[in-house]
């Protein structure tokens, strides 16, 4: 894969636009291109644009949907929350997110009280969390949340099977890409241009091993309601909604829901 390229569009912002570039293995593009995707650092936020694909795609803690969820959510009793096993005056798990995409479960489960970490391969993904962070590390609102996300850019397949004894969470989270099988609603436009542009996770079999080699209490994985499981293995337990499952792998230990 090419490597991914950033525009900066507000020049008094050039020293944060290198930072990205540092950080994420990003390459500057001195004028904006007419073809392909870009992340582009404007004077408000960092989005991803995709040229042909309508609305530019960017990762929000503070406003519009992540204030309704923040306001709104379900609590511990929506199914994210029983699906890690929150429930009521119990010890907070600690997460690991092992496909963090663009944060909205993480940002879900640190809205509820957890520590999350959130581990992220694809360097447009990660560039646009940690935007996102940054943004919200100035909003008082939301400060206090976001406080408690963690952002590592790696292949957590790698990531998990380092990690020391003394630093395994409770729980490893994770909501990989699927090929689409015509079993999920189909995403929104914005969003089909973030698929296009990280594709398929192909290896989630080896993330799931991963996952169960490194988590304390329980792996949770998010599928749609009537998609398939991780390499047909048969979870323990199931969470279903509406549109959504969460199949869950129970370790020793385990925090019941
Ligand atoms: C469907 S998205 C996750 C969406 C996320 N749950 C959210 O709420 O925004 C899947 C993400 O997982 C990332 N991913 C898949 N396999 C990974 C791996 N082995 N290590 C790190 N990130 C991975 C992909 O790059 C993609 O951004």
């Amino acid at each position: 894969m090419s490597t991914p390229t950033i525009f900066c569009a507000e020049p008094a912002r050039a020293d944060y636009a290198l930072r990205l570039e540092q950080r994420f293995g990003l390459e500057r593009l001195k004028r904006r291109p007419d073809a392909g995707y870009w992340l582009e650092l404007g004077a408000e936020r960092l989005q991803l644009i995709t040229v042909g694909k309508h609305g530019a795609v960017f990762a929000e803690f503070v406003d519009g949907a992540a204030r309704h969820r923040r306001e709104q959510g379900g609590g511990r009793g929506q199914p994210v929350a029983r699906a890690v096993g929150l429930k009521g005056g119990q010890t907070l798990p600690t997460i690991v997110d092992a496909t963090a995409g663009l944060g909205r479960d993480a940002f879900v489960l640190a809205s509820l009280g957890c520590r999350v970490t959130l581990v992220e391969r694809s360097p447009v993904a990660a560039a646009l969390l940690h935007d996102a962070l940054e943004r919200a590390s100035m909003a008082p609102e939301v400060q206090a949340i976001t406080a408690r996300m963690q952002l590592v850019h790696a292949n957590a397949i790698t990531w998990l099977s380092e990690l020391p004894a003394d630093r395994q969470p409770d729980v490893v989270y994770l909501d990989p890409m699927f090929p689409d099988t015509g079993k999920s609603a189909a995403a929104k436009k914005d969003m089909q241009a973030f698929q296009t542009v990280i594709g398929d996770d192909l290896d989630s079999a080896a993330l799931l091993q991963a996952a169960l080699g490194a988590a304390r209490a329980r792996v949770v994985v998010k599928r749609p309601r009537l998609g398939d499981t991780i390499a047909g293995r048969a979870p323990s337990g199931q969470i279903v909604g509406k549109s959504t499952r969460f199949d869950l792998y129970s370790l020793k230990g385990m925090p019941r829901d």
